[in-house]
Order: C-alpha cells, then sequence, then structure tokens
C-alpha cells in the first residue's frame, strides 16, 4: 500500500477524497494527530481508541453540547450519564429489539418491497439515492410512527441537523440553514408529542411520552431531542453501509458469489463491511485530564476524535487488515453486532450504538431481498466511485445495472414486489 505522508491535515482535499490511504502512515508514525486549525487531536490505533470509548471517567461526551445539542433542541442519549442515561437508553433499546424487532423486520421487508417495485423493471437503480436512503427514512418512521407521507420533508430537515453534527467546520449561513431546519423539525414534532401524550400507541415516540424518569415524564424537549437523536442516528449509517456492502461485493465477484450461492453468509458480508469501511468514521470525546497516549500527552479539556476507519484496519486488531474478506478468521460475525465487537464500527462502552440489531435487520432483509432479484448486478457504465465525508462516510450514489429475476426464482412471492406481480 501506498504510505502516504503522515503529516497531512484530516482537513484536506487529499485526506476526503481517499482517508484509508492515510491511516496506516497515521498509525504508525502519528497516531496522536493534532489539527492545530480546530485544536483538537485525531487518534488511529485501535488499543487507545478503544482506550477513550471505555474510558468515561476521563473521556467524556461533553463535547456533544456544543456539536449536537443546539439541533437536537435538548440533550442527547450519548451525552447523558448515570442514572439517567441507563434509564433513557432502556427505553430506546426496548423499541428496537425482541418483540419489537420482529415487528419491525416486517415492516422493513414491506417498505423494501415498495421501493423495489418502481426500478426493478428497469435494470437500472441508484442504490443510495432511490432505495438505500429512502428506506433508511421510511422504516425508521415507522418505529417512531410517523407519517411517511412527510418523509421527504423529514429528511430534508434531518439532512440539516445531521449537517451541523458532522461538519467538522461549518460557515455560519450553513449554521444558520441547520439550525432553521432543527426549529422547524421541532416545530412539526411537537404537536405529534402532544397528540401522543393523550393518545398513546405502540410506537417509540408514544413510549417515551409515557416513560417516568425518577418519577417524572419526560417533557417536550427531552422526547424531541431523543426523537432527533434516533433519525440522525438510525438513517445515515444505514444506508451507506447498504450501498458499501454492494460496492464490496460487486468489486469481489467471488465473494458477491459465495453469498449468492449461501445467504446465510449476508451477516458475514455485512459485518466485514462495517469493519472495512465504516459509516461513522469519527467519535468525539472530550479529555478530562492529562492523558499519555504513544509518549504524546493529550491535555485536559481537549477534543479528541477517534478514527474508528484506522482503528479498523490495525494490524494489531485484524489481520491484513486492508482485505475485504468476509471469511476471515477474525471476523467474529455474531458478536460483530453486540458489545463484544472487534471492530468498533458501533462505537463500545456505554455509549455503545443501540440500533446494532435493527441495523444488521434492516441491511439482511434489504440485501437479502435484493440480491436474488438484481442478477449480474453491476457498476453504471460511465459512473466513477466516489465517497463523501469525514464525519460519516459512503457514497453519494451507486449506480448500478442489472437483469431483472422475474417468476419464482426469487423465493419471494410475487405479489410482494409490485413490479413482480404484472
Ligand atoms: C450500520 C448502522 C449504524 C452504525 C454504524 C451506527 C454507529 C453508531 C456509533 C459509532 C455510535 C456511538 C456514538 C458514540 O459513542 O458517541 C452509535 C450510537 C447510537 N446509535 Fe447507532 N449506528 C447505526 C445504526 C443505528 C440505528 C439503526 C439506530 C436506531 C434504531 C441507532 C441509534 C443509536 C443511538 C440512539 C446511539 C446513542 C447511544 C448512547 O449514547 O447511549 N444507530 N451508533
Amino acid at each position: 500500500m501506498h504510505m502516504a505522508n503522515p503529516y497531512v491535515s484530516v482537513l484536506s482535499e487529499d485526506f476526503a477524497a481517499d482517508p484509508y490511504r492515510y491511516f496506516a502512515p497515521l498509525r504508525e508514525r502519528s497516531p496522536v494527530h493534532y489539527e492545530p486549525a480546530i485544536d483538537s487531536y485525531f487518534l488511529s490505533r485501535h488499543e487507545d481508541v478503544k482506550r477513550v470509548l471505555t474510558d468515561h471517567a476521563t473521556f467524556t461526551t461533553e463535547t456533544l453540547q456544543v456539536r449536537a445539542e443546539p439541533v437536537m433542541r435538548g440533550p442527547v442519549l450519548a451525552q447523558m450519564t448515570g442514572a439517567e442515561h441507563t434509564a433513557k437508553r432502556k427505553i430506546v433499546v426496548r423499541s428496537f429489539t425482541g418483540q419489537a424487532l420482529r415487528d419491525q423486520t416486517r415492516a422493513i421487508h414491506a417498505n423494501a418491497a415498495e421501493l423495489i417495485g418502481p426500478f426493478l423493471p428497469r435494470g437500472r437503480v441508484d442504490l443510495v439515492n432511490d432505495f438505500g436512503r429512502p428506506l433508511a427514512v421510511h422504516v425508521t418512521l415507522d418505529v417512531l410512527g410517523l407519517d411517511k407521507k412527510d418523509w421527504q420533508q423529514v429528511a430534508a430537515w434531518h439532512s440539516g441537523v445531521a449537517e451541523f453534527i458532522t461538519s467538522i467546520v461549518l460557515t455560519p449561513e450553513r449554521r444558520r440553514h441547520c439550525l432553521e431546519c432543527a426549529e422547524q423539525l421541532e416545530a412539526y414534532l411537537v404537536p405529534v408529542i402532544e397528540h401522543r401524550r393523550r393518545h398513546p400507541g405502540e410506537d417509540l415516540i408514544s413510549r417515551l411520552c409515557t416513560a417516568e424518569f425518577d418519577g417524572v415524564a419526560m417533557s417536550n424537549r427531552d422526547v424531541t431531542a431523543l426523537i432527533i437523536n434516533v433519525l440522525a442516528a438510525a438513517t445515515e449509517p444505514a444506508d451507506k453501509t447498504l450501498a458499501l456492502l454492494f460496492k464490496h461485493l460487486i468489486d469481489h465477484p467471488d465473494q458477491m458469489a459465495r453469498v449468492r450461492q449461501d445467504p446465510t453468509l449476508l451477516p458475514a458480508a455485512i459485518a466485514e463491511t462495517l469493519r472495512y469501511t465504516p459509516p461513522v468514521q469519527l467519535i468525539p470525546r472530550q479529555a478530562e485530564q492529562d492523558t499519555v497516549f504513544a509518549g504524546t500527552t493529550v491535555p485536559a479539556g481537549a477534543t479528541v476524535f477517534c478514527m474508528i476507519g484506522a482503528a479498523n484496519r490495525d494490524p494489531d486488531a485484524f489481520t491484513a487488515p486492508d482485505t475485504f474478506d468476509i471469511h476471515r478468521p477474525d471476523l467474529g460475525t455474531a458478536r460483530s453486532f453486540t458489545a463484544a465487537a472487534q471492530h468498533l464500527s458501533f462505537g463500545t462502552g456505554l455509549h455503545q450504538c443501540v440500533g446494532a440489531a435493527f441495523a444488521r435487520a434492516e441491511i439482511e432483509t434489504a440485501a437479502g431481498m435484493l440480491l436474488p432479484l438484481l442478477d449480474r448486478v453491476r457498476h453504471s457504465p460511465g459512473f466513477r466511485y466516489r465517497e463523501t465525508g469525514l464525519y460519516t462516510r459512503g457514497p453519494a450514489a451507486l449506480p448500478l445495472d442489472f437483469t431483472p429475476v422475474h417468476e419464482g426464482a426469487t423465493g419471494h412471492r410475487d405479489d410482494e414486489i409490485p413490479g413482480l406481480a404484472e
């Protein structure tokens, strides 16, 4: 692999074009990389990243007060600590596991079928914009119990919120735009919250409205923040992972053939996609005291960014880390979606992702439906693959050509997929 200059700025265009080129040199020669323009430290070794994410006393989520709270309209889960965090996290976890997850998997299937119908006969799809992104928003709205007819509006507001949280540098105009998006999203949510307080259902908003913490119900602000928290956390990484899964399988035809032959390999393919190209590339924390990593002191008060992409490719954590291999002996597929995961794509420690099982169900269901329907799936001619994003990262578009498979060969009833029923 080409050894790039480790002293490149992570804010440079070169780094943004292909951060993966820089991960080995950073880990080896500058594992505690200081970025003066934003007065922040970037850690790239697996061991150091894991230490930051699990040493909650030394590395706090205080930085989210500035990075997230203004657009979340209140404190998000990742900011909370102690009993409050445990209690509120439990409410969210319960809504994405067990029986709730089984019901959601049916809803994921129905949403995916609806989106596949229109593009299937055409033999062409932009997997990000025609399928993955709307699917991720639709299923999240289902879980929250929000009206899907509003999805494009909600998605537009949500993208302003996401831009605020995931921008390392934001111009005053974009900052204003993001804050307006958040205010409009809040204005849309508050009447829904008030209605659910009077008429609760089974959805997550109702559960948040009826739950009590220390005998006190959550305020509209608390509930709004948790809804926006779930919207922001659930949609972007899931749609990026689906697109990246297809990209890697298309680029590795032998592994694509194995997954097609044996769909039980899909979870391994998803786990390896998450390790190889994590959609959440950076996790911020704040140092509470001076801490030494690899001989360099990170001072108290400093912002620290954990580089998940670099940590997942650390040869001390995975053998041949720059190779995409769904059969790698150190993958540990089953534990990849749990707290015991060796990759750090869902974070680790107290704030580890609560949606990992849901994300797995969503991607496995969608990919399991798509693969048998899209024969000879390949990149559309002339398309130049490009990833964007430093904080969350994935392809902005993924145009694919394929031969549609009809009749019986799919394992789905033809009337389940609108395009097949005719
Ligand atoms: C492939 C998909 C996903 C990836 C890669 C991912 C990644 C992450 C990461 C890295 C964190 C840790 C943030 C930190 O430590 O500060 C996190 C937290 C979180 N995620 Fe996910 N996520 C995914 C899907 C989802 C889904 C589908 C949901 C909701 C259903 C969700 C809800 C959350 C929430 C609420 C938190 C905050 C947990 C806490 O602070 O206690 N995520 N996620």
